[in-house]
């Protein structure tokens, strides 16, 4: 094998690993409602949005048709006075996902 076989080699692999760490630092954690409903409750949504999501003085969250991306940006970006802003350190990007996923398994 030449040289330049092998660097061509090489950098192909490189590229397959670099892509996997994008990839796997990009995707949506996979959420769980169980736990969801519990951050849910924890972090007093609740409070506004009801028991259900659906039930509260709040607007209606439950079943929200929402990507996650979007979802963890409303919560770290407050859009009213109203709504408070849940940093990370206060809602980690897994129990936001866990989150979500509570409130998109909501039966009514
Ligand atoms: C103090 C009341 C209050 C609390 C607590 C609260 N919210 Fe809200 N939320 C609101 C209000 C009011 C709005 C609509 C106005 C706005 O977007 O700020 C809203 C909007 C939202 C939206 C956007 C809805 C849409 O259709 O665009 C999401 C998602 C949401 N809340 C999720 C949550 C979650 C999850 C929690 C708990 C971690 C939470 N909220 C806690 C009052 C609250």
């Amino acid at each position: 094998m030449s040289r330049t076989e092998v660097f061509g080699i090489l950098s192909s692999l490189l590229l397959v690993v670099a892509a996997a760490l994008v990839l796997s630092g990009c995707s949506t954690p996979e959420g769980n409602a169980a736990e969801g409903k519990r951050w849910y409750r924890m972090h007093n949504c609740h409070a506004c949005h009801g028991e259900q999501g659906y039930d509260g003085g709040g607007p209606d969250i439950a079943n929200i048709d929402m990507r996650y991306r979007s979802f963890v940006h409303r919560l770290r970006n407050a859009e009213t006075a109203v709504m408070p802003e849940f940093s990370e350190e206060k809602i980690s990007n897994e129990d936001a996902a866990d989150i979500l996923a509570y409130l998109q398994s909501i039966e009514r």
